[in-house]
């Protein structure tokens, strides 16, 4: 089946698109696991959830999450974390318990047995939705281009283009972790439904790849091309370089 497209004029119409469709699979089971991502794209659909939770008393007591990835070496006491990130800009400002929150976690010694023990944890917990944004060059969760279809949770080498793109989060270049802990792409592919958000000029290469280029592990994200039900919801400039 194919993507189906959704553009938008600005960055809060994404945010807000986005979070129709969040809200709605909380709203129809509260019990739903939701696969959450980091990065500046869903930072709008957080924000939305908050104001909902405050507003309208949204609830996810229930909710469990799943995050795509982590840098290796950094943990919850570091403020360039996933771990952190999440908390900071999700799940300290609603009702998620501490629980029923999981990511990889970067600072594990033994990183294949914490990719067996994410994988195993993936397969229990099957997303209901899994939130995405796409790298220039289009990768999804930290899977980079050359990645496998049918990896599951592994660690990655992370390209220098990735890590420049992730410097702006760090005092220097230097900073930037070389290796993180990512969902498989098989991972992803495994959720129930695909969300995946993206704004700005220089996604517009990716996202068309991604909709209307060959499927190819050279764009790990267009792959989504062959799940069942995904919603790309992109901006204007984002969506520049579409045929259509
Ligand atoms: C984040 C992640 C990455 C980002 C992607 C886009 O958990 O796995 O794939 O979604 O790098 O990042 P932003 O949204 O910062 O442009």
């Amino acid at each position: 089946m194919a993507i189906q497209l959704i553009v938008k004029q600005n960055y809060q119409e994404i945010s807000d698109a986005a979070f129709a469709v969040v809200r709605r699979i909380v709203t129809d089971n509260p019990r739903a696991v939701l696969g959450l991502a980091t990065g500046s794209s869903p930072i709008g659909l957080y924000q939305n959830m908050i104001a909902d939770h405050r507003r309208n008393g949204t609830s996810y007591a229930q909710v469990t999450t799943v995050n795509l990835d982590e840098y290796i070496g950094l943990g919850a006491q570091d403020d360039q974390s996933y771990v952190y990130f999440m908390h900071d800009n999700l799940f300290n400002h609603i009702d998620v318990k501490e629980e029923n929150v999981h990511l990889p976690n970067g600072m594990a010694q033994d990183t294949a047995a914490e990719c067996a023990r994410y994988t195993a944890l993936l397969a229990q917990l099957r997303q209901d939705v899994q939130v995405l944004g796409i790298g220039a060059n289009g990768h999804i969760g930290f899977n980079e281009p050359g990645t496998s279809f049918d990896s599951t949770t592994n660690i990655v080498k992370l390209k220098d283009k990735t890590r420049l793109d992730n410097a702006r989060f760090f005092q220097s270049l230097d900073e930037v972790p070389t290796h993180a802990i990512t969902m498989g792409i098989a991972n992803v592919m495994n959720a129930k439904k695909i969300l995946l958000v993206a704004n700005g000029e220089n996604k517009a290469d990716a996202v068309r790849a991604m909709i209307e280029g060959e499927i190819t592990t050279e764009c790990p994200a267009s792959i989504l091309q062959k799940h069942p039900d995904v919603v790309v919801i992109v901006d204007e400039a984002a969506a520049s370089k579409l045929s259509k």
